[in-house]
């Protein structure tokens, strides 16, 4: 994803103004730091954009989980249900928090399916946390009605879909708290980075000093400040965050590119028997960061990848096959391989994740390819990928 690919004098003159002050750190130094507050401006202007009334601004995607995890107050003892599609943070983040993944399955959203939930759920279970991958969303409106309905919070790992939406709402907004990643390549990257939102301001407090060693933040003197709860370091510095400020702005600039040159794609593929796109509940809400799609089978859909990535068409995911993006192939996760005992394994509480199976989502996983969008595609490219992709993809099908 391709922030990167627009770095500019945008990101420079952000990031000059913090060396200039010569304050790194987000909180404090009033004097010093001449106005500039980077992180905080990021936080203002994101929660804008996503309509919520809360965000703190974190390290990465994984301390913003580990972050809305605590502040929710999932911790030992429970169960979190969790898609197998996803990055392995998301699972790592239960885990470290002292809980337990419980896999759901996905459905051609290649997100948590929200029928098949009420399966997962026993008398543990605290939490929801569907994953929106590749750039598109669950059918989150399901799921958070049966997150209502069931008692359950939910919390949503927006960590690859920021600018995403849902009729309008924006991913992440739609539980108690939503996360997200800038790491360097993300749809925005702060270099290393990540946000928790919220509407609820009592969660965003909860967030906001556990991500800070509990510092309540509350006066101009860091030794005096309160600490109602035990934390962690999860702060971002103000250098990542200027870098972010200026990506941050980019955004719609961003979202445009990738949802034309989406477009011309997927134009080329239109007619193409047999294939079918991933379903997203609401395309207008696409952030369009992959073009992603399914072929009948197994084969094909290995040989597609493969062809694809042959012909010059490059950035085509085989998932099915990768060992960091799908529960097929987390063999340390299936050992439950940890540098120090897990509590939930501790206690006995982890299933044997290696004898898990998910037969709906292997069904789905491996026929689908996923294309990554570029923002850098000149016309000339664009075109050229266009009929490589319809030609590579007629013989396969053929
Ligand atoms: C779905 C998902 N969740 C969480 C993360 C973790 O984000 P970070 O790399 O910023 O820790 C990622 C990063 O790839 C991700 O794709």
């Amino acid at each position: 994803m391709p922030g990167f690919e627009i770095f500019g004098d945008e990101e420079r003159r952000q990031v000059q103004d913090v060396l200039d002050t010569g304050v790194l750190f987000r909180y404090g130094f009033e004097g010093a730091r001449k106005g500039h507050w980077k992180a905080k401006t990021f936080e203002q202007e994101l929660s804008h954009r996503l309509g919520v009334s809360c965000c703190h601004l974190c390290a990465s995607g994984t301390a913003a989980l580990s972050i809305a995890l605590a502040a929710c107050g999932v911790g030992a003892g429970d169960e979190v249900i969790v898609p197998p599609f996803t990055f392995v943070a998301t699972v790592e983040s239960v885990l470290l928090a002292g809980a337990v993944p419980v896999f759901g399955e996905i459905d051609e959203t290649l997100c948590l399916a929200a029928d098949g939930l009420a399966d997962k759920v026993t008398e543990r279970t605290r939490a929801v946390l569907p994953v929106h991958m590749c750039g598109a969303m669950a059918r989150i409106d399901a799921i958070a009605e049966f997150c209502r309905a069931n008692d359950l919070l939910l919390i949503e790992d927006a960590c690859q879909s920021l600018g995403a939406t849902y009729r309008g709402k924006a991913a992440g907004t739609f539980g108690q708290m939503g996360c997200f990643s800038f790491d360097p390549v993300k749809t925005i990257t702060c270099g290393e980075g990540g946000a928790v939102v919220s509407d609820d301001e009592r969660l965003y407090r909860a967030a906001d000093a556990f991500a800070d060693h509990g510092h309540d933040h509350i006066g101009s003197d860091r030794g005096k400040e309160g600490h109602a709860i035990l934390g962690t370091n999860f702060r971002i510095s103000e250098l990542n965050a200027a870098v972010g400020l200026a990506q941050l702005r980019k955004l719609d600039k961003i979202l445009d590119i990738q949802r034309r040159h989406r477009d011309r794609i997927k134009a080329a593929m239109a007619d193409l028997d047999g294939l079918r796109f991933r379903k997203i509940p609401d395309e207008a809400g696409d952030s369009a960061t992959f073009l992603s799609f399914l072929l009948p089978g197994e084969a094909q859909a290995r040989q597609a990848a493969r062809a694809l990535n042959d012909a010059g068409a490059d950035g085509c995911f085989y998932w099915y096959d990768n060992n960091w993006h799908y529960f097929r192939r987390w063999d340390h996760l299936k050992g439950l391989c940890c540098a120090a005992p897990l509590p939930a394994a501790r206690y006995g509480q982890c299933p044997d994740y290696g004898a898990v199976e998910l037969p709906r989502s292997d069904a789905v996983m491996a026929r689908t390819v996923s294309m990554q969008i570029k923002l850098g595609w000149a016309e000339a490219e664009l075109d050229q990928r266009a009929e490589t992709v319809k030609r590579v993809l007629t013989q396969v099908l053929g």
